[in-house]
Parts: C-alpha cells; sequence; structure tokens
C-alpha cells in the first residue's frame, strides 16, 4: 500500500482526489453514507458504532453494510479498466473481502496537535488530518486499527499529556511531538511504538517511555524518529533504537516476516496472506525457475515462491526493507533468496549481473509491487527487456494499473487474470493484482471463486 508515509485519513482515499476517484467515488450505490443509520450503528452486524462518527473522515464508508462495499469496489474496478480497450476483455475475478471488516490494520499512523477545547482548556489530540487542511480529528479509538491497539493508543494520549512534552506547533515549527506509529504483531501481540519528534532529545521522553512500559507490557520496543523537516513525510532516516528488539515479527500464513518502523508491511495480514497465496496459485511456479522480485519490501512474495523456484532475486529501494528481508530469508533457511538495495529501475543490469539463469525448461518470472504512482517508464522498460514468462502485479492504485497493463499490453505481455482485494475496508481503496504472460504462452483460465464475506 502506498501513501504509507502520510497519516491515515491523509492520503489521497480519504482527500477524495483523483486517488479516490479511481475506485469508489461515488459509485457505492450513492456512496459513503447511504443506508446508514441516524446514529452510525445501523443494524447490520458488520457496522459498528465508531466513537469518532461522524466528525472522522478516514473511513469515509463506515456508514455502508460490508456487502455494499464489496459490490461498489467490484463495480469501481470493472469501470476503470472498461476505459483501457487493451486490457478491457479480460472480466475481473469477484472481490476477496477482508476476513475482518474491522479492526484489521496492524498499525497506526497518528498526528499529535495541541488544541483548544471549546471550553478553553488546552488538549493533547491524536489523530488524522481532516482532508485538505491541516487541522486534526481526533482518531485514538480508530475501529480500523487492531483490537489490541486501542487500549494502548487510549493510554498513550494520556500519557503524552501527562509528560508536559511540547507538542510540534507547525505555525512556529516550535514543540518536540509530531506523529506516533504503533504497531502490533499478530504472532505475538507485541507492541512497538515509534515518537517521531522535531527535536533530537526532547525532555522527559525516557520517563515518557518507562511510564508506557509499567501501561502496557506488551509493549516490547520503542524507537525516537528525529524529523524535523518540514512537509508530510512522517518519518525521517533517523530512526533510533530506546529500549527493545529492532524488528517486529508478524505471520502471513506460513510465512513469517520481520519489519522495522521504517519498512513496508502490507497493512492487513489477513488479506495479505492470501494475496501471497494466490501468488503461488497464480505464478504456478517450477523448480527451474527464477523470480525477480520488484519493490520487494520485507520480501513477502519472494519469500511465498521461494520454496517452488531455483533462485529468487528481489530488488527494493530501502535498506532497512532488505536488512529485513534478508533477514527473513535467513530464519526459514531460504539460502536461494537474496534482496538488493537499489531501485527498481536499475533491474535489467541487475538480473544480468546477479541473478542466476533458469534451469532447462525453467522460466522468469517477474513480481511487482509498486506504489500509488505505479510503474516508472524506466520499469516498465526494464520488464519489456527482462521479458519475463509471467508478471504478478499488485497495485493500491486501480488507474496507476490499468495505465501501466495497457503499456504492458503494447510490449506483449497481455493480461491473463485479475482480481481486486479489499485490504483497506471502510475506505474507498482496493488492492488489485493482475497476472500477464507472454502472448506466445498458453491461457490460464481464472476460477472466479469469491473471497471472505460479502454480506
Ligand atoms: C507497496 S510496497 C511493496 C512491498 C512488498 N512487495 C510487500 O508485499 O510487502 C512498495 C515498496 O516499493 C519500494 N519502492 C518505492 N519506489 C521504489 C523504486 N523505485 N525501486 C525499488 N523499490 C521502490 C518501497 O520502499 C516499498 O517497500
Amino acid at each position: 500500500m502506498a501513501g504509507e508515509m502520510r497519516p491515515r485519513g491523509a492520503g489521497a482515499g480519504a482527500r477524495r482526489g483523483p486517488g479516490a476517484r479511481a475506485v469508489g467515488g461515488g459509485r457505492f450505490g450513492g456512496g459513503p453514507g447511504r443506508g446508514r443509520a441516524p446514529d452510525g450503528r445501523g443494524d447490520d452486524p458488520t457496522r459498528v458504532a465508531c466513537a469518532h462518527f461522524p466528525d472522522c473522515v478516514g473511513c469515509p464508508l463506515v456508514g455502508t453494510t460490508y456487502g455494499e462495499q464489496l459490490r461498489g469496489k467490484d463495480a469501481a474496478l470493472l469501470a476503470e479498466l472498461a476505459a483501457h480497450p487493451a486490457i478491457a476483455p479480460v472480466a475481473p475475478e469477484r472481490i476477496f473481502g477482508s476476513p475482518l471488516p474491522f479492526g484489521y490494520r496492524n498499525h497506526a499512523k497518528l498526528v499529535l496537535r495541541r488544541r483548544r477545547t471549546r471550553e478553553g482548556r488546552s488538549e493533547v489530540v491524536l489523530g488524522v488530518y481532516r482532508p485538505g487542511t491541516h487541522s486534526v480529528l481526533p482518531a485514538e479509538r480508530c475501529r480500523v486499527h487492531d483490537r489490541r491497539l486501542l487500549p494502548f493508543l487510549v493510554a498513550l494520549r494520556a500519557r503524552i499529556e501527562e509528560s508536559g512534552i511540547p507538542i510540534f506547533d507547525e505555525r512556529n515549527r516550535e514543540g518536540a511531538l509530531r506523529y506516533v506509529l504503533a504497531r502490533v504483531s499478530n504472532e505475538s501481540g507485541a507492541i512497538h511504538l515509534t515518537l517521531v519528534s522535531a527535536l533530537a532529545d526532547p525532555a522527559g521522553l525516557d520517563r515518557l517511555v518507562d511510564r508506557l512500559r509499567r501501561d502496557e507490557p506488551r509493549l516490547e520496543a520503542a524507537f525516537l524518529c528525529v524529523n524535523p523537516t518540514p512537509g508530510n513525510a512522517i518519518l525521517s532516516p533517523d530512526v533510533r533504537r530506546i529500549f527493545g528488539p529492532r524488528a517486529l515479527l508478524d505471520r502471513f500464513g506460513r510465512l513469517v516476516l520481520e519489519s522495522r518502523p521504517d519498512a513496508f508491511v502490507q497493512a492487513n495480514p489477513g488479506v495479505a496472506t492470501r494475496i501471497y497465496a494466490d501468488a503461488e496459485r497464480w505464478l504456478e511456479p517450477g523448480p527451474d525457475d527464477v523470480v525477480v522480485d520488484l519493490y520487494g519490501g520485507v520480501g513477502g512474495f519472494g519469500l511465498a515462491l521461494a520454496p517452488r523456484v531455483s533462485a529468487v532475486l528481489g530488488i527494493e529501494s530501502s535498506a532497512p526493507a532488505v536488512d529485513c528481508a534478508n533477514g527473513n530469508a535467513k530464519r526459514a533457511h531460504l539460502r536461494h533468496v537474496r534482496y538488493l538495495a537499489a531501485p527498481a529501475e536499475s533491474a535489467v543490469s541487475l538480473v544480468r549481473e546477479q541473478a542466476p539463469l533458469p534451469g532447462p525448461g525453467g522460466r522468469l518470472l517477474v513480481v511487482a509491487n509498486p506504489p500509488r504512482s505505479g510503474l516508472s517508464a524506466g520499469v516498465r522498460d526494464a520488464i519489456g527487456e527482462l521479458a519475463p514468462a509471467r508478471l504478478l502485479y499488485l497495485s493500491c492504485h486501480p488507474a496507476t494499473l490499468a495505465r501501466d497493463l495497457d503499456a504492458l499490453a503494447g510490449g506483449g505481455l497481455a493480461l491473463r487474470r485479475i482480481r481486486p482485494f479489499d485490504m483497506l475496508p471502510q475506505t474507498p481503496h482496493v488492492e488489485v493484482l493482475a497476472l500477464l504472460e507472454r502472448e506466445d504462452a498458453p491461457h490460464t483460465e481464472g476460477t472466479g471463486e469469491r473471497g471472505a464475506p460479502a454480506g
């Protein structure tokens, strides 16, 4: 998922800019709010009371039944593809719904702000940006976060208030604490906290962290990210460990993936597990095949495919993510997997210099999972030059996916299967998996099977 360096609610989906239009914008049977009961609860079991309803805009579909959300996302993808004649003939398979429509998100990224209440008191808010503005809406009790994060976030806000550590004020650029990242492991329940501060050594930080450790025994590690820069980027490369292990372990089916505060990991483990499993089913890797995992992150795709192929070469621009990916391969005893810290644009020379050739009868298989902007022209050219037998493309932005599929079709890679996944329920975002094949390869049929609860 891209836009990951922005607080939830500050992303394109919430802002309803062109990104939101890509799926959903007004196509959910009347759009957000339709079918919403007056108190925001409704009689549908997949609707829940949200403490921030109706002020928070991070989940514009929260008043829509989950079944309607899924149908809206199916329809929106179909509409997006219809505008691209080269790919339109391949009908998308039905969406795979999230096993958890709420409580699915393994991390929270929230902004800290000090504001004045109606009664004139000053208070700390932990929340998301109101779309298109820099005003902050409270979201500490957000229901899409993993339930284990909720009490922690509520206590965290209170402890930060109590600590007296100055909250960053972007108007005069004074103060320290700016953002909070909290992650929970679906394997162990351990929580890792990152406090982002404009100052390198805010007074009272150690006391705050001690207090949090006493409150929450599951707090396994804390980090300080020093980010004095202007702009919306939450993290800077300056991430310092306060205590605890650097890596958090998550489980995605049979994969165990370590990640760090500054390394991307898929937000919804239930849905990501299914995507990694479908990668294996769709690509049908063989023992002599070689996989190139572009935009590989902490190695999810490469490690899912590794047991079935002769070698995996991963290419990922973030050095912390590459460290995690290689650590993940080592933990799984997969010696034929290697991730390199490099731009995907350099794939052709890296593959030629560093990837073993496929064995007799083996094929080159490429996976690409770029950020919202999709494949750069350089990466599209590189894929054309590598001429993989199959390309598996996971996208978090159907509009850039459709553009890229069009371009790749022109280069001889034909779309064979395409399926949406609901990685971020309650929001208009949709993740899409596409399988492409060299035109001269035999055709692969889709199953059209349906995913989890459609409501
Ligand atoms: C959507 S994430 C994909 C992560 C991974 N495939 C997974 O399943 O967890 C996109 C990744 O692309 C990386 N990235 C962004 N631009 C890149 C580029 N030009 N070359 C290589 N990696 C890039 C980001 O650091 C991020 O880890």
